[in-house]
């Protein structure tokens, strides 16, 4: 019996493959590569020793999903194919409804053609929308999203959630997550966005390689400790180990149920880039510039749910999710693109 990874081969899914596997799952990805590299499935094998099986394959093309469904027995299926750009989905809303929404849509058909039960959801803390008061707690009234890409994850949220309360044996996990860093310590996988990025730890990353100009902080006036805006920033292998514990979680359960994966404790943009600079023994040039516009001054999560119902807490410090963001970027500059080994 396989877990089924849509969108496996993206920074995310890459890393829960990883841990996964290393939690003795066998892995199938599907990817249609639209934001990732095939050379990832490789990287995936190396490190783990075990390849996963993988389809090009687009989540929302019924056909292709139902091949992977007839030519493996799966049990369960973790879904982070999708696209995640904030400010594009601002200027190409229509993309983002129907790039996040078909695939979600055509899984749960073809789950439930072939009685699989098990959901796992990547959702985001952006379904907390503007309005709520931080930490985010579960219980929270989620909407007045800022964004169409918010709106798709509190959309299909509440898709997965009547989809399992009509069916008493679907169960649904909805892992909200809040702003993901970091890289595998090994070096071999990590992000790498095909497009443009303004994500703050790739930029850092750049910068500091000297890559890109000066990075811009994003206000300096906010009212906060320092004036830069704050988040709850999570090594990516501590949310991948988080699949691992809601997939258990989802075994035999039914309904839908959503968990915050984040630290609980904020740091500001320059705390960032502070910790960045020690971990990675490297200066991050930078100035303070205007307001992004859609910024939040600061949020992050209320984990104790996610501690007390999947046993999960994430463990990794703020030093190490830099160290391992650096230590991805040196050694592949150019993403899964380029040859290049860290000349060090
Ligand atoms: P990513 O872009 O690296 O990974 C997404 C993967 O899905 C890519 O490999 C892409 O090629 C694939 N994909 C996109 N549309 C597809 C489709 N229709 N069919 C098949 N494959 C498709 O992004 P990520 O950072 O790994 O994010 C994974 C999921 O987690 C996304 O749903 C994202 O919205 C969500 N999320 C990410 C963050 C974050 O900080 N990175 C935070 C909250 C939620
Ligand atoms: C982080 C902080 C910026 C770039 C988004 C989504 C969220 C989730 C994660 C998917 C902010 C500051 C950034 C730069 C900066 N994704 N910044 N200079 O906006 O918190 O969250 O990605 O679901 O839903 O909304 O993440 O990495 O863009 O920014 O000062 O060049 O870094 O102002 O405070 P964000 P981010």
């Amino acid at each position: 019996m396989s877990i089924l990874l849509t969108g496996g081969a993206g920074y995310i899914g890459s890393h829960t493959a990883v841990a996964m596997t290393e939690a003795g799952y066998d892995i199938i990805i599907a990817d249609s590569l639209q934001n990732s590299h095939p050379a990832v499935i490789d990287r995936i094998g190396e490190i783990t020793g075990r390849k996963p099986l993988f389809y090009k394959a687009d989540a929302g093309d019924a056909e292709a999903l139902r091949r992977v469904f007839e030519e493996n027995e799966i049990e369960g299926a973790v879904h982070f194919a999708g696209l995640k750009a904030v400010g594009e989905s601002l200027r190409r809303p229509l993309k983002y409804y129907r790039g996040n929404l078909n695939p979600a849509l055509t899984l749960l058909e073809i789950m439930r053609e072939y009685d699989v039960k098990k959901l796992v959801f990547s959702s985001s803390a952006t379904v907390y929308g503007e309005e709520n008061p931080y930490p985010y707690t579960e219980t929270m009234k989620t909407g007045s999203c800022a964004s169409p890409y918010g709106w798709t994850k509190f959309m299909i949220e509440q898709i997965f959630s009547d989809a399992a309360k009509a069916d008493d044996s679907l169960s649904v996990v909805l892992l909200r997550y809040f702003n993901v860093i970091g890289a595998h310590p090994g070096g071999l996988i990590g992000e790498d966005p095909q497009e443009i990025t303004y994500n703050l730890m790739p930029l850092i990353s750049r910068a500091a390689a000297g890559r890109t100009g000066k990075l811009t902080v994003f206000g300096g006036d906010y009212d906060t400790p320092d004036g830069t805006c704050r988040r709850d920033y999570l090594h990516v292998m501590d949310l991948a180990e988080g699949h691992v514990k809601a997939l258990r979680y989802a075994d035999g359960r039914s309904g839908a149920e959503a968990f915050n994966l984040g630290t609980g404790e904020p740091y500001s943009v320059l705390e960032i880039i502070a910790a960045f600079e020690k971990a990675a023994g490297v200066r991050v040039p930078y100035e303070i510039g205007p307001r992004r516009d859609g910024d939040l001054p600061e949020f992050w999560a209320d984990p104790s749910k996610a501690e007390r119902i999947l046993k999960w807490k994430a463990s990794r410090s703020l030093g190490e999710m830099c160290r391992d963001s650096w230590n991805w970027q040196r050694k592949n500059p150019d993403g899964y693109r380029g040859g290049e080994e860290d000349p060090e």
